[in-house]
């Protein structure tokens, strides 16, 4: 008999500890998101959450900018240096404030937007080297369809 309540014990802590990971897994692959009218995945972030993640876009939008313009003039170092800007060094910078915005992103979003950064430095590498433009812009091409494929898959609420 005690056996028989021990062993129940135990299956009941066991069911509960599965579920409690379940749950935290769920959370933690999922985010904090709803489905949008528009068929994207909004994620749902404060006011001030979503004023960080709009100007950390609006700096990689820049940085395009500042990339382009650069090499344009065959400007390598200014191409270069704004490459570097939306590279992981800008992860970095604000990874405090950011805290609390990873917990809320899906796992692929947090993945996509991480690569992309990733890319950036990988970029500035390639402008050091001196590649020929055309192979640049190939690059450039590739790091900025990441843009366009998080956007059509999340929106901010
Ligand atoms: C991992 C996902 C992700 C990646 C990668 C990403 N973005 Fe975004 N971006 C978003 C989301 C989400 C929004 C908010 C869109 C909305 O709510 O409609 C956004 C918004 C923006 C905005 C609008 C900012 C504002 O102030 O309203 C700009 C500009 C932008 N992104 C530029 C870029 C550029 C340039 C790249 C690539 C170099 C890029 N983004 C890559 C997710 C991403």
């Amino acid at each position: 008999m005690k056996n028989k309540i021990t062993l129940t014990v135990s299956i009941v802590s066991i069911l509960l500890w599965i579920g409690s990971i379940s749950v935290f897994l769920y959370y933690f692959l999922k985010g904090k998101t709803i489905e949008s009218d528009d068929k994207r995945t909004a994620v749902v972030l404060n006011n001030s959450e979503k004023d960080l993640v709009l100007r950390e876009m609006r700096t990689l939008l820049l940085s395009v900018n500042g990339i382009v313009k650069g090499l344009g003039e065959e400007n390598y170092p200014q191409a270069e240096e704004w490459a570097k800007k939306a590279g992981m060094g800008l992860v970095y910078s604000i990874e405090v404030q950011e805290r609390t915005i990873i917990a809320k992103l899906p796992i692929e979003m947090k993945e996509l937007g991480l690569s992309t950064h990733r890319d950036f430095d990988h970029l500035a590498g390639t402008i050091a080297q001196k590649q020929p433009i055309p192979v640049i812009l190939k690059e450039l091409g590739q790091l900025t369809s990441k843009c366009i494929v998080c956007h059509n898959m999340y929106k901010v609420k």
